[in-house]
């Protein structure tokens, strides 16, 4: 049964989740609160948003697997495969040569707020398709971080439904990168062994990730706040290396005053580059 959220809980709602996890609900999101957090809060046995509120400011063991759960509940998924494709043209042709050219050690990307794993993976595939392609050669290391557990166990499997692989797979890759099995369609271990995932929280540090020479942060800053995004971006820009390449969705921009960054524009594509 879905459970009702009055404005006085749903104010002290949405402060924790902004708070915690940067998502910005606005002012009129109960239906969306009610519909995602009426099922967990039946499974944690918590009887009523009134009876959630104490919880958000404790740290029992319980009160801390509660409010992972909510978060987790309230942060919006959408992915596909080769989302924005012509994003992933011009890392394939320009930017990851680029690199492997110059570079003398592994090629290390970071996909920051990944999903279940689609965009990681279609980094993971073109960097195959580069040296299918191409007389380069390559060691690359994609790391995949989200706030959700659910959706990197999902990205941990590998195997994507067919409603998942209909969503932005040419056929080509289809048949060459994966294989059918009993629940699903499995990435092959050419494409999986490139890419690891891990629990982050944009909102919390992440210099212990190191240095990257690729950041895709895309459709995950329009979730936050100016404040919030801009904090992030100069972050980013902090983990990656000289001549570095940052990725946002196509929608996206870096305020005009942060000057740590150059537009780059190729196969109809934008994105910034770090100044050294
Ligand atoms: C709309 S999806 C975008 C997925 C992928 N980057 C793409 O463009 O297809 C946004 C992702 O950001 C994650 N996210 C939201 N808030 C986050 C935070 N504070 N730290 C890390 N990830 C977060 C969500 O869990 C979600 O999986």
């Amino acid at each position: 049964m879905k459970l009702t959220i009055d404005s006085s809980s749903y104010q002290v709602l949405c402060h924790f989740l902004k708070s915690s996890s940067g998502i910005d609900l606005g002012s009129n999101k109960q239906y969306l609160v009610e519909n995602r957090l009426s099922p967990l809060l039946k499974k944690f046995e918590v009887l009523s948003f009134s009876d959630l509120l104490p919880y958000l400011s404790l740290s029992t063991s319980f009160a801390v697997r509660l409010k992972s759960a909510i978060i987790d509940a309230m942060t919006t998924n959408e992915t596909s495969w080769f989302r924005d494709d012509i994003q992933f043209k011009a890392l394939q042709n320009d930017v990851l040569p680029e690199i492997a050219l110059r570079a003398n050690s592994a090629i290390k990307i970071w996909s920051a707020g990944c999903s279940s794993g689609q965009e990681p993976y279609t980094m993971s595939i073109c960097c195959e398709e580069m040296v299918r392609l191409s007389a380069l050669r390559a060691n690359i290391q994609i790391i995949g971080t989200d706030i959700s557990e659910t959706v990197l166990a999902e990205a941990r499997k590998g195997i994507y439904s067919d409603i998942s692989m209909r969503r932005g797979l040419d056929n080509s890759f289809y048949q060459r990168y994966f294989q059918e099995v009993s629940d699903g369609y499995l990435l092959n271990s050419s494409v999986m062994r490139h890419v690891r995932f891990q629990y982050l929280n944009l909102l919390e540090s992440f210099s212990h990730l190191g240095q990257f020479d690729v950041i895709f942060c895309r459709n995950v800053l329009i979730y936050f706040s100016d404040a919030v995004k801009r904090d992030i971006l100069i972050r980013l820009a902090d983990s990656l290396t000289p001549g570095g390449y940052l990725f946002l969705s196509s929608t996206e921009t870096i305020p005009i005053d942060l000057n740590m960054f150059k537009v780059i524009r190729g196969h109809q594509a934008r994105y910034f580059q770090k100044i050294s």
